[in-house]
C-alpha cells in the first residue's frame, strides 16, 4: 500500500492483537477453574455470590453488575497473582535512570520479577502462596490482610501497559460467571491436581503441557442456554 503502513507491519500487528487477545484471557479462565475446582469452598462462595444476583443461570449477565462482585474479581485477581510469569525488558532510554537511589546507565536492559512481587508477603499477606480470592476484599483473610493492588503487574504498568485490560476482565468476567452459574465442576479419578501448575510453560505466550480434564455436568434444575460443553 502506497504511503501507508506496509502490508507486512499490519500483518504483524494482525498476529500480534490476536495471540494477545485470546490465549492471556484463555490461560487465566484455565487457572481460574482450575483453582475453585481445586478449592471447592471459594467454587462455592463464588457461586453464593451470583446465585443471588442472577437467580435465572441461563439469564442475561449485566456487565455493569459483574464488575461490581466483590468475590468474582478476587478470583480473577488472585488467579493473575499466582500465574504471571511475564518478565517484560525494557531498555534504559538516553541519560540513564535512577531507580532507588542506584544509577541506571542508558542501554541497560531491566525488568521487574512479576513473580517474586506477586508472591512476597510484603504486598500480600497472610498466605501469599496460598488461592484466597478473600484477599482482595478490605480485611477479607482477618484484620491483618495487606493486599498491595498496586504490584498486580499482569497486564504490564505504565504507559505500554496492555491495550486490552478492560476488555480481557470484561471477558473474564462474563465467562466465568457463565460457567460457574451453569456447570459444576469436577477433576476426573486420577488427575494430578498439584502437578497441573508445574507443567505451565510460558514461550512469549502460554503453554499448559498437561491439559486441564475435567468431568463438566450441567447444574442439576439448570435449563435452556446451550453451550459448546453440550
Ligand atoms: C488476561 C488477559 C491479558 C493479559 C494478562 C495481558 C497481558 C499483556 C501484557 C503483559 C502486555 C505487554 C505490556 C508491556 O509491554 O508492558 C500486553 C500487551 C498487549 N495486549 Fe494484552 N493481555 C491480556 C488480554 C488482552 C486482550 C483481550 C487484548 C485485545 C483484545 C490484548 C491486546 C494486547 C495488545 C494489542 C498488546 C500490545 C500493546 C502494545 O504493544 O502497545 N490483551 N498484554
Amino acid at each position: 500500500m502506497e504511503g501507508g503502513i506496509p502490508e507486512n507491519q499490519l500483518e504483524l500487528d494482525a498476529v500480534v492483537a490476536m495471540t494477545a487477545g485470546s490465549d492471556t484471557t484463555a490461560s487465566n479462565l484455565t487457572f481460574c477453574v482450575y483453582f475453585l475446582t481445586a478449592h471447592p469452598d471459594c467454587a462455592r462462595e463464588l457461586r453464593q455470590e451470583l446465585d443471588k444476583e442472577f437467580p435465572n443461570p441461563a439469564g442475561m449477565l449485566d456487565m455493569d453488575i459483574l464488575q461490581t462482585l466483590p468475590y468474582l474479581n478476587g478470583v480473577i485477581h488472585e488467579s493473575l497473582r499466582l500465574t504471571t510469569p511475564y518478565f517484560m525488558p525494557r531498555e534504559v532510554p538516553v541519560g540513564g535512570i535512577v531507580v532507588d537511589d542506584r544509577f541506571i546507565p542508558h542501554g541497560t536492559d531491566i525488568t521487574i520479577a512479576t513473580n517474586s512481587q506477586h508472591m512476597s508477603e510484603e504486598n500480600f499477606y497472610p498466605d501469599p502462596l496460598a488461592f484466597r480470592p478473600a484477599r482482595w476484599i478490605p480485611g477479607g483473610l482477618g484484620p491483618e490482610t495487606k493486599t498491595n493492588k498496586n504490584v498486580l503487574c499482569s497486564f504490564g504498568l505504565g504507559e505500554y501497559a496492555c491495550i486490552g485490560k478492560m476488555l480481557a476482565y470484561q471477558e473474564m468476567r462474563h465467562t466465568l460467571s457463565r460457567l460457574v452459574l451453569m456447570y459444576d465442576f469436577a477433576f476426573p479419578e486420577g488427575f494430578d491436581v498439584a502437578g497441573f501448575p508445574q507443567g505451565m510453560q510460558y514461550t512469549r505466550s502460554t503453554y499448559f503441557e498437561i491439559p486441564l480434564r475435567l468431568k463438566v455436568t450441567r447444574r442439576p434444575g439448570v435449563t435452556g442456554f446451550k453451550t459448546a460443553f453440550e
